[in-house]
């Protein structure tokens, strides 16, 4: 598999500490949105190949994002995660690895969808918060969901709190779904292509 990060890499960590190299998994690429990632470092360090694919560096996003399928395709990856990969990607992009590409989100879809998840869950006063992983379609955060987890909000609400919580729940919830995708225990309904089955004991348990 392949993880693309643009920021800190705390989800590709949980994913280097806890699937990598286990039951048949490897994550043999790691690619950003930015030469900047603190999260490079980390597939540097566990012996992961890595390469930055900056918008700027190219004309437009679709040749972008060509220029990171054809990387991809090279290193025979087989599911791509989106690990707080911050961009979109083209609809070519999606085609190419079509149901091979999942992403975590920091809310409960699909409410709050895009960026800053989690102070748009605040700021409208929700009750319960939490994190989903989907595949990805064409849409923003729109693909049929895996998995989701929430949680009651405390009070005070504490931001940072609550986003190291939400962190901590993505941190279980996305290996859980790449363990699960690759023991082939995830299934797409037949006769209802949003519904996903996850063929695993109801409470959870990993
Ligand atoms: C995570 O909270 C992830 O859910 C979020 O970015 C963060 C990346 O953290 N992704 C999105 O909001 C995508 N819409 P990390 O770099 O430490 O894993």
């Amino acid at each position: 598999m392949a993880v693309l990060i643009s920021g800190a890499g705390t989800n590709l960590q949980a994913l280097l500490d806890t699937v990598h190299r286990r039951k048949g998994v490897e994550i043999v690429a790691v690619a950003s949105s930015t030469a900047a990632a603190a999260g490079l470092a980390r597939a540097e360090r566990a012996g992961v190949e890595t390469a930055a694919f900056a918008l700027a560096d190219y004309p437009a996003r679709a040749a972008r994002d060509r220029a990171l399928a054809d990387w991809l395709s090279a290193r025979s990856v087989e599911l791509v995660v989106l690990a707080g990969f911050m961009e979109l990607l083209e609809p070519e992009f999606v085609q190419r690895f079509a149901g091979r590409i999942i992403n975590v989100h920091p809310a409960l879809l699909p409410a709050f969808p895009g960026v800053r998840a989690i102070e748009q869950a605040l700021e409208y006063g929700v009750k319960v918060i939490g994190v989903t992983v989907h595949f990805v379609d064409g849409g923003v955060d729109t693909g049929p969901i895996i998995l989701q987890e929430c949680f009651p909000l405390p009070y005070p609400r504490d931001i940072a709190e609550i986003t190291q919580r939400v962190h901590s729940v993505e941190h279980r919830l996305l290996p859980r779904a790449v363990r699960l995708i690759a023991e082939g225990r995830v299934r797409i309904d037949e006769r209802n292509p949003r519904l996903v089955h996850t063929d695993e004991i109801e409470d959870g348990a990993d």
